[in-house]
């Protein structure tokens, strides 16, 4: 497996070789310091090693087996806990996972540099490189602006900022408050709702406790199941449902409104395109889908932009897999449920975790995308869940649980 490792002395000759090799093949991702920089290596070399120390690059190379430089991947201008991102690859290592991997790492290392966030910026007819980014967990925030926290934040629809780890409202009754107040106490800013959930009382709950909304704070609901229990994804219904959680939820904008299911009887253009008109309309702002195959996601993504999908979900059910690599691919958030594993007790236990806690932790380093959304009544379960963000686990002990 090739190896990232960060820039060396003895690197020098190979690293030039790379260079001149790979000129053709420059998957630009930032404003980069142009070619010249690095055609004078090795002269340049001590140069790049000289602002690397003082902390303003860091400079990583791509390492085969055979010791042959496949690629480079660099962190610029480390300021302010943000960094831009640039790599180029050597053409030999493209399609085949390297980059992402690569740049995934890169992500991880920059946390150990203290960063909290990364840019980067690809064109349009950059496909390549936009496609490494989206994979290593890159929301577009603009035309060829490219975005990443690390740790647990993610932009929903590259504008909602959230912190990853948030909280499923569904469990909560009436009297409740206390626990989705301790809940944002503890910084959860992704908060998940629907009309089903009490038809209504839900929603009412959150607003009667978290009203007026703390700015970062981003509860999301969904529509389009109506009473007794029947999925009705009709323009009409979708509308007065829209409303009704407006009013509900005391909001001028449902930021993320999610279709709880695709109604088989309504064809999907007329669900999402309503959806798609109400935005437009700016009752809501971004879209998310629930339950849908990869087929549908394709669907609905051709009739309007796609937010976020929330798909069950879990270690040991991994039905969906195929939808999640999807989302991973365009960088839409991937809210999975059911993500709470009574069931791998024993195992648990050998990673000094809880269940819960070790079925969180595996979803949050499964795909940067994912934003669980554990529920519970229980304060005592909430901050056991919150805590599940602080668990690192190593590359190897997510192969094993994989
Ligand atoms: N889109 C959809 O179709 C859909 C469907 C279902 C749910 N959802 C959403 O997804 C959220 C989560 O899904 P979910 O509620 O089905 O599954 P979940 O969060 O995986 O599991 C919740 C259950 O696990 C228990 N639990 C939570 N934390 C625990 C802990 N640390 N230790 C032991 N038990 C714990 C809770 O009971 P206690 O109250 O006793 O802690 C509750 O019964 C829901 O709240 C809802 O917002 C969406």
């Amino acid at each position: 497996m090739p190896e990232l490792q960060p820039l060396r002395p003895d690197h020098a000759d190979r690293l030039l070789t790379f260079e001149t090799d790979n000129r053709a093949f420059f998957a630009r991702t930032v404003e980069d310091r142009g070619d010249d920089y690095f055609t004078t290596f090795p002269g340049h070399h001590q140069a790049v090693l000289d602002e690397q120390a003082q902390g303003r690059l860091r400079f990583h190379v791509l390492v085969a087996d055979d010791g042959e430089i496949l690629g480079r991947f660099n962190l610029y201008d480390l300021e302010n806990g943000t960094a831009e991102v640039g790599f180029r690859l050597a053409e030999k290592a493209t399609g085949k996972g390297v980059a992402t991997a690569a740049l995934r790492e890169l992500c991880d290392r920059a946390k150990g540099y203290g960063l909290r966030s990364l840019r980067a910026v690809a064109d349009v007819e950059n496909r390549g490189s936009r496609r490494v980014l989206r994979r290593a967990g890159f929301v577009r925030t603009g035309e060829t602006s490219f975005w990443r926290g690390l740790d647990d934040e993610f932009l929903i629809g590259g504008e909602l900022r959230v912190r990853r780890l948030g909280f499923g409202a569904m469990h909560l009754s009436p009297d409740d408050g206390d626990v989705v107040r301790r809940a944002v106490d503890l910084g959860v800013t992704l908060i998940d709702t629907a009309y089903l959930y009490g038809w209504g009382a839900n929603e009412e709950l959150l607003a009667r406790t978290l009203w007026p909304y703390r700015k970062e704070l981003l509860v999301t609901t969904k529509v389009g199941v109506a009473r007794p229990g029947r999925l009705d994804g009709r323009p009409e219904v979708l509308r007065a449902q829209v409303e009704a959680a407006l009013k509900r939820l005391r909001m001028e904008r449902l930021d993320l409104l999610q279709l709880h299911r695709v109604d088989p009887e309504v064809p999907l253009a007329d669900q999402v395109g309503t959806l798609a008109d109400l935005k437009e309309q700016g009752k809501i702002g971004h879209i998310g889908l629930s339950e849908v195959t990869v087929e549908q996601l394709a669907e609905a993504r051709g009739i309007a932009e796609v937010a976020s999908v929330q798909n069950r979900y879990n270690l040991l059910d991994r039905e969906h897999e195929a939808v999640l690599d999807a989302c991973e691919a365009a960088g839409i958030a991937f809210l999975p449920w059911r993500p709470v594993l009574p069931a791998v007790g024993g195992l648990a236990a050998e990673f000094g975790a809880t269940p819960a806690q070790l079925g969180l932790a595996w979803l949050l380093a499964r795909s940067p995308v994912i934003l669980p959304i554990p529920g519970t009544s229980k304060i005592a379960h909430l901050e056991e869940n919150v805590a599940a963000g602080a668990i690192r686990l190593t590359q190897a002990q997510r192969a094993r649980l994989a």
